[in-house]
Order: C-alpha cells, then structure tokens, then sequence
C-alpha cells in the first residue's frame, strides 16, 4: 500500500472504519483541534468522537471557510483537517490542492479518507491526490480494501512514518482487537499488482462514467456536478427516492434510494455507480430503463423547483 498511495508506511486494520476509529486518538490531544468538511463519512465523525480534541467544521468544500477556520485556530497546538477524497453520497472530490496549499499556509496537517478513490481516481488510480498532483504531501491517507480493491474488508492508515508509529503503539482497534485475515491481504496485494501493471479498468471506469454521466444528463435528470463514478441522480424527496428506486427494480435494476438522514432533509436521491466490469450496452439498457422510470414520475427536464413542487420535500 505504502508504494502504491507514494507514502512512507502503512499500518492495517480489520476495516476502514476502524482505521477512522483509531487515528485521531492515537495522534492528538486535547490541546488539538481538527477541522473537517461538513459532509464527510460517518466512521470519519465516530473517530473524531472518540478523541479528546476540539471539533470543528467548515461548510462543504468552501476553502474560504476552511481558511477562516484555520486562522481562528492559530492557538492550538496541532491542526488537523479532515475531509474525504471522493464523498461517499454525492461523489464529488475534495480540492486537495488548495487544501494542501492551505494547510502549509497555516502549519495544519491533513487526513484524507480515500475510501471512494483507492484504485481508481488520478491517472494511474492512485487517489484524489494523484488527481491533484499532491502525491507525498498529504500527511494521512485511510482508506478502505472493500471497495475497488475488492478485499470486501480491510483498510489502513497511511503516510507520514511517525503518524503510522504512533498509531501502531496507541490505536486502539489494531491494539485489542484481531487483525486483518491474511486471505484479504494475499488478494489485496494481487489487485495492488494488477492495477500497477496497466491502468485499463480504471481507463475504462473512466470511459464509462463519461457515457453514463452524459446519458442521464442528455434524458433531463438532474446530478450532482462531479467526475467520479458516484452519480447521484437527485429525486429531493423520500418518499419519491424510495418509489423510484422501486420502479427501477421492477425493470430490473437495483439502485437504492438514499434519504434522511443518510443524505440531508429535502436532499433525497438514488445514487448510482459505475463500474469497469459495464459494457456500453448494459448502460444503454440502464438508460432505457431509468428514462422510462423518470417519464412515469414526471422528472425529467424538471428543475428542482418543479419536482419540489410536485412531490414536496
Ligand atoms: C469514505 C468511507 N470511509 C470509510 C468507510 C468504511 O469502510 P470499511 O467498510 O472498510 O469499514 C466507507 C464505507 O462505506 C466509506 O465510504
């Protein structure tokens, strides 16, 4: 992992959220205050629950804000920020190279879930930092084995040797708690290997998410703005998300609606994701379906408003 994500070690854990759940405490104190986006992963805000540090957030992605926030900070003894690299409900990505700018500015460190990038986002799928051209300056990546690569289980911490040092003395779930299965690891390393030897799938994820992206856009449904293959298609309400979700199924495909308090009030959706394993005609038959799902609620060449105004919030 520690050559594949270009930083200096690496130390696993049974699962990504107990990478979360161990890093902060492991690494601050109460003197310390960790900064992070509004919207990041839930095992993200469990970890930082578990820590005696203060907590504070800024607004989504705002780098002004972000940048307040740090300046009020100045009197703390470390600064952490804390974001995702790919968010999880609206598959948008960090802007890591401003925020690396910020934190060398105002002398933070940086933590970067990269559950939702691992293998696949930047060219060569190393994560939202190869993306950015941040590679070797982001002081702590976590990240999972459970998604593209594919262990169903597994995650890690990873960066800076000293950060790593000390999470492997202080960390609580790798301290009393089992540790990853090897079968995990012999199958990560394999894929760790795959995807060293030749970018193809990602290239093709890449190609792929482009297609579905503009197919959904071009049948008039609204998505949150984004690149990555988490494709939201925005429904507003829960009701309307579960339905939706229900008709797709019915012409034979599962995507699931997420709804309050997964996603916020009134932000209800069906979250899509796009997979290298997709050819083109498996998303031509998805598009045939989710545009004929869209005709029968009504939805689609909408604006927010109007589906608002139809189905409420
Ligand atoms: C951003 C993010 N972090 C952490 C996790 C947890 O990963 P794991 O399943 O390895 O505990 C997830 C899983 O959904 C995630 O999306």
């Amino acid at each position: 992992m520690t050559e594949f994500l270009g930083t200096e070690d690496t130390i696993l854990f049974p699962s990504c959220m107990d990478a979360n759940a161990g890093v902060f405490e492991a690494i601050l104190t109460k003197d310390d205050v960790i900064i992070s986006d509004r919207l990041v992963h839930a095992s993200l805000v469990d970890g930082i629950r578990l820590c005696s540090a203060m907590h504070d957030t800024y607004k989504h992605s705002d780098m002004d804000h972000l940048e307040q926030k740090l300046q009020m900070f100045q009197d703390k003894g470390l600064r952490l920020v804390v974001t995702d690299g790919v968010f999880s409900m609206d598959g948008d990505a960090a802007k890591l190279d401003k925020m690396v700018e910020l934190c060398e500015k105002y002398n933070a460190m940086l933590l970067v879930d990269d559950s939702h990038a691992t293998g696949f986002i930047g060219k060569t799928g190393r994560g939202t930092h190869e993306k950015y051209g941040v590679m070797g300056k982001i002081d702590i990546i976590t990240t999972t084995f459970g998604k593209a690569l594919g262990g169903a289980t597994g995650g890690c911490v990873s960066g800076r040797k000293e950060i790593v040092e000390m999470c492997r003395q202080r960390a609580r779930p790798y301290l009393f708690s089992n540790t990853i299965a090897p079968v995990i690891i012999a199958g990560v390393l394999k894929v760790l290997e795959i995807l060293s030897a030749t970018t193809e799938r990602r290239d093709k994820l890449e190609k792929n998410t482009e297609y579905w992206r503009k197919g959904l856009t071009e049948a008039g449904f609204i998505l949150k703005e984004g690149d990555t293959p988490i494709v939201p298609i925005m429904l507003y309400n829960a009701k309307l998300a579960q339905d939706f979700s229900k008709a797709l199924y019915d012409e034979g495909f599962y995507a699931i609606g997420f709804f309050f308090p997964v996603v916020p009030q009134g932000q209800a959706r069906i979250r899509t994701q796009i997979s290298a394993a997709h050819e083109i005609h498996h998303l031509d038959r998805a598009l045939e379906a989710f545009t004929k799902v869209g005709k029968k609620f009504d939805i689609l060449h909408k604006t927010k408003q109007e589906i608002i105004g139809k189905y409420g919030m």
